[in-house]
């Protein structure tokens, strides 16, 4: 919930304005204040009285009406909002804010503010990618902006790929995660999740049952909290959350590339049931039966992602935690393998037919750490991500 929170957005000249007019509403809908800005360029694509009406206030605009500045000077509407959220950001707006221009209302206020800003950029492909943006991109990181997509996809102008702006509902997840005063805010935390497919050939591959739901529940439940999640996902039943930066492979191999490449983070919580092995060399093309016999399958040992991360010399997360999901002596199983991985928790569970985790909703876990076991009672599997989520908290507060 956004309850009171007072959001300043500023709405640049884009097709992607249309949008932000349901953001509005979203936001509303969570209890937030809206004080909308609209460009020059935004009135083009929207009308301030269809931004008004939604934001059920009144519109800001033109720099220099003194009505307004008698009312509330420009300096005064930037700083009374606990976020300013740009969307769409342009590639004029991105450029003005890297160059600190104040030249309007909208860049005057960006200019004179002291409150966070998170961007929502949103432009054609080739903008997007063109290494002016990229560097206003970069320059506004350093700053401390915060952005919000663009995501993928077919494009107003026809084109396909990156430009377009995130949709609004991701935009609220972002401004929930920003102005969230939980025991995570301000904390990375990596979450793998889901099943891995190793490939046998163009149709077959090997895998395993997992659906994802423990994985997924515990980065909602991350997020609940405030921490930033990075959620690394093979092919699961369940979808992954939708506070997170989803990141989604296929195979073990692409999982680790994943993992390491979104180092550092504060804490890394391994929940992927990564297949152990995969085939030395897939096949181009599908295998056929033959009266040869039976095709050989020469198999190769995947990277330990977990175990790899856990003894990484630079950029350990400060908390590294596996799974262990174990068909018999779950517990001595799970200890031995918290020393062997060298990491810093183990979340063992049973997963033999007879206790049904596998694609079930709950959950018997025991929680192992240097000091010792502890037994979980029977909990929904969104229980013991709450529960789990909470520990994490309280372990990275005394890191
Ligand atoms: O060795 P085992 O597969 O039982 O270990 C389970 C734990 O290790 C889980 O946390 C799993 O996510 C992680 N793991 C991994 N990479 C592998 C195998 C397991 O990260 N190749």
């Amino acid at each position: 919930m956004l309850t009171g929170k007072h959001v300043l957005l500023i709405i640049g000249g884009g097709i992607a304005a249309f949008k932000s007019l349901d953001l509005i509403r979203r936001l509303r809908e969570r209890g937030a204040v809206v004080t909308p800005v609209l460009t020059k360029a935004g009135e083009a694509f929207v009308t301030p009285l269809s931004v008004s009406a939604l934001a059920g206030t009144k519109v800001y605009g033109d720099l220099f009406d003194l009505t307004d500045e008698a009312e509330m000077g420009h300096i005064q509407l930037s700083r009374v909002a606990d976020l300013i959220v740009v969307a769409p950001a342009t590639a004029d707006l991105m450029a003005k804010m890297a160059q600190g221009h104040a030249n309007d209302l909208a860049s005057t206020l960006l200019l004179a503010t002291d409150t966070p800003v998170l961007i929502a950029p949103a432009m054609n492909v080739r903008m997007w990618q063109h290494p002016a943006t990229q560097r206003n991109r970069a320059t506004l990181a350093q700053d401390g902006v915060t952005s919000v997509g663009p995501g993928e996809g077919d494009m107003a102008c026809g084109e396909y790929g990156p430009g377009r702006m995130a949709e609004p509902l991701e935009i609220v997840a972002a401004i929930e995660r920003h102005l969230s005063t939980g025991p995570l805010n301000g904390k990375r935390v990596l979450v793998t999740s889901g099943p891995t497919h190793e490939p046998i050939d163009p149709v077959r591959y090997i895998a395993n049952r997992s659906s994802g739901a423990q994985g997924t529940a515990i980065g909602t439940a991350l997020a609940a909290l405030g921490a930033d999640v990075v959620f690394i996902t093979g092919p699961a039943d369940v979808p992954p959350p939708a506070q997170a930066k989803v990141v989604r492979v296929t195979t073990a191999e692409e999982m680790r590339c994943a993992v390491m490449a979104a180092l550092p983070v504060d804490a890394a919580i391994f929940a992927a049931a990564v297949a152990d092995w995969r085939l030395k060399e897939a096949s181009g093309r599908k295998l056929k039966k033959s009266k040869e016999g039976l095709p050989k399958l020469d198999l190769a040992e995947n990277p330990d992602i977990l175990r790899d991360v856990a003894n990484l010399s630079e950029n350990r997360p400060d908390l590294v935690v596996g799974f262990a999901a174990e068909t018999d002596d779950v517990v001595a199983h799970a200890t031995a393998k918290r020393v062997r991985k060298g990491c810093d928790w183990i979340v063992a569970n049973d997963v033999s037919e007879a206790s049904g985790v596998m694609g079930g909703t709950d959950n018997t876990v025991t929680l192992i750490d240097d000091a010792g076991a502890e037994d979980w009672p029977t909990l929904s599997k969104t229980d013991v991500a709450t529960r789990l989520a909470a520990r994490i908290a309280a372990a990275l507060s005394k890191a």
